[in-house]
């Protein structure tokens, strides 16, 4: 055993301090020999019932230091702040950034070598990564995995998206309120999070495909036996990582991340990765830009059905073979030899994964859709740029003129969104300003705006969105999203104004408000600056420091690595 083990330095000492350290432990019944030098695995836990998507996570813990004792470590579990999609309010990517800083201060204060980030719920994973990139202990991650298809009355439930599809049939009138309230349960048969590939399914992809958590990771469902199997291993290899000393910045590389988008786009993956994959590289110095997202996956093809961009749901994904299909489907398109958490390349890992033919993930020669990828559009209405996920879209919206139907924010839109009196028209372009990082604050997932009820009746389906807020990974529709700079930082978007007319051209990558430049400037100085409220606590810190989302959303001061030193003890 090495002296330069970490968490020897709190527990190697024969002094005062070492007395302190090791007590403090053996009162939960620890015996001496779990101090002799073997690697401290922390199982950083975001499990809570306030984020019921990750309330299974007590258990998958269980499994993890199983695996990390099997291997001869000594495993520690502690909670950090958790971030539940469904209960949090204004929006939890408000919080994503606090819960960084939770993880990484704990990561960095404590006797860990090594750490297994346990994540579930949509910001969860994100925010995991985050913290730990910015300490860069070897680190692997165990998701929580999808919860089982729901189904009533025969008829497939997918989470997110159906409450949306359920939700506009009562506003139309063609399903019952008590119909609707009975879906509720029949939604979320298990534990687990979103069964669709919402964000949460996107990001455990991402972790996957990135080579930072055992291979099979994304898809297997919540109450598979197999997920508290992998739990085991994953424990395991834990301890293996802090011997081999193969740290997360051996893993979290710019290939990864390449990788990473190149597989969001081939598995219809939320466009909530894009800010996500951003603040993470944003704490490890590799170098990202938002026209990454569309220069290194444009011209990749969707492979894989499932909702929203296609049919079927997680647990369909699990049995067509998941993640390590679609990365032999992608072959040469992705960078096979990058290094993963397995202490093999990311080619290796998934050598045989080739899958029996299920409908569900496609060749590339036979694609669901060419060109997949998500596209960032700029112009005079996003100088900083904005996204859209064209394979979620109805496909003649994808080039469109038409009038701006404004909503100064959430309130307004909310009042007269479903007006009879409201004057929009199938072809209008609705506009919701406010709800960006700082606007809202927190940039909820309201991108997707409602469509107007009495065009619903008329049986529309889609329109042509554009706000700075985010989507859900679970809706759809021609939706521009992430507009930087945000209404409420300055942004163009604040002077748009009913009736102006505004171009979208995803092919030419154009979004455009045709409103000369003096007009603009004349709107401007009447609208004048938006205060940052003086709210004080965490509201006050994140408002004043928090980026624009074409740099990922984080706190300006959390950017980069800060390492796992601390210069000082604590007796
Ligand atoms: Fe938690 Fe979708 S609400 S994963
Ligand atoms: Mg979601």
């Amino acid at each position: 055993m090495s002296e330069q083990r970490r968490s020897q330095t709190w527990f190697g000492g024969a002094d005062k301090i070492g007395f302190f350290h090791r007590s403090g432990l053996k009162a939960m019944g620890l015996p001496d020999r779990m101090f002799d030098g073997r690697p401290v695995i922390g199982i950083c836990n975001t499990w809570s019932q306030l984020a019921p998507c990750n309330a299974h996570l007590r258990d998958l813990a269980e499994h993890v230091a199983r695996g990390v004792y099997e291997a001869g470590g000594l495993p520690l579990e502690f909670p950090v702040t958790s971030l539940g999609e469904t209960l949090m309010r204004p929006s939890t990517m408000m919080y994503r950034n606090l819960a960084s800083m939770d993880v990484e201060e704990t990561l960095r204060s404590n006797p860990l070598d090594g750490v297994v980030l346990l994540a579930g719920c949509d910001k969860t994973t994100p925010a995991l990564l985050m913290g730990a990139a910015s300490v860069d202990l070897p680190s692997i991650m165990l998701s929580g995995g999808p919860t089982l298809t729901g189904r009533r009355n025969g008829v497939q439930l997918p989470s997110g998206t159906g409450t949306y599809a359920m939700y506009d049939q009562v506003r139309a009138g063609t399903m019952t309120p008590e119909d609707f309230v009975g879906a509720e349960v029949c939604m979320w048969r298990s534990n687990g999070s979103c069964n669709t590939m919402g964000t949460a399914s996107t990001m455990a992809s991402m972790v996957e495909t990135m080579g930072l958590a055992l291979t099979g990771n994304a898809a297997i469902p919540a109450v598979d036996a197999r997920r508290r199997s992998l739990a085991h291993d994953t424990g395991h290899r834990a301890v293996e990582l802090v011997r081999e000393d193969l740290r997360l910045s051996t893993v979290l590389t710019r290939e990864s991340l390449e990788n990473a988008i190149r597989v969001n786009a081939a598995i219809g993956g939320s466009t909530n990765a894009v800010v996500h994959l951003l603040a993470v590289a944003g704490r490890t110095g590799v170098e990202l830009s938002l026209d990454d997202f569309d220069a290194v996956a444009a011209d990749v093809p969707l492979l894989v059905d499932l909702v929203p961009s296609g049919r079927y749901l997680m647990e369909d994904f699990f049995d067509a073979g998941g993640i390590p299909v679609v990365i032999n489907r992608l072959g040469d398109r992705l960078h096979l030899d990058a290094p993963t958490v397995t202490g093999r390349t990311l080619g290796e890992n998934v050598a045989g994964a080739t899958g029996w033919g299920s409908p569900v993930i496609r060749s590339v020669d036979d694609p669901l859709q060419e060109n997949a990828g998500i596209a960032v559009l700029r112009g005079n209405l996003a100088p900083d740029g904005a996204i859209i996920k064209p394979s979620a879209a109805e496909k003649d919206l994808l080039v469109h003129r038409g009038r701006a139907v404004v909503f100064e924010d959430i309130d307004d839109l909310r009042a007269r969104i479903d007006d009879p009196e409201l004057d929009v028209h199938a072809d209008s372009v609705l506009v919701l300003k406010g709800a960006g990082p700082k606007g809202y604050p927190g940039m909820p997932e309201m991108g997707n705006l409602p469509i107007p009820a009495k065009l619903l009746r008329a049986g529309v389906t889609d329109m042509v969105r554009i706000s700075d807020a985010r989507m859900s990974g679970t809706a759809f529709g021609a939706v521009v999203l992430h507009v930087a700079p945000e209404s409420a930082a300055g942004g163009p978007l604040a002077l748009v104004q009913d009736g102006d007319v505004i171009e979208l051209d995803v092919p030419a990558r154009r979004l455009h408000l045709e409103v000369d430049d003096a007009e603009l400037e004349r709107r401007r100085s009447v609208r004048g600056e938006h205060p940052i409220p003086d709210t004080g606590g965490y509201t006050q810190l994140y408002l004043q420091h928090v980026t624009q989302a074409d740099t990922g959303a984080d706190l300006d001061f959390l950017r980069g690595k800060r390492g796992s030193g601390v210069p000082r003890a604590s007796h």
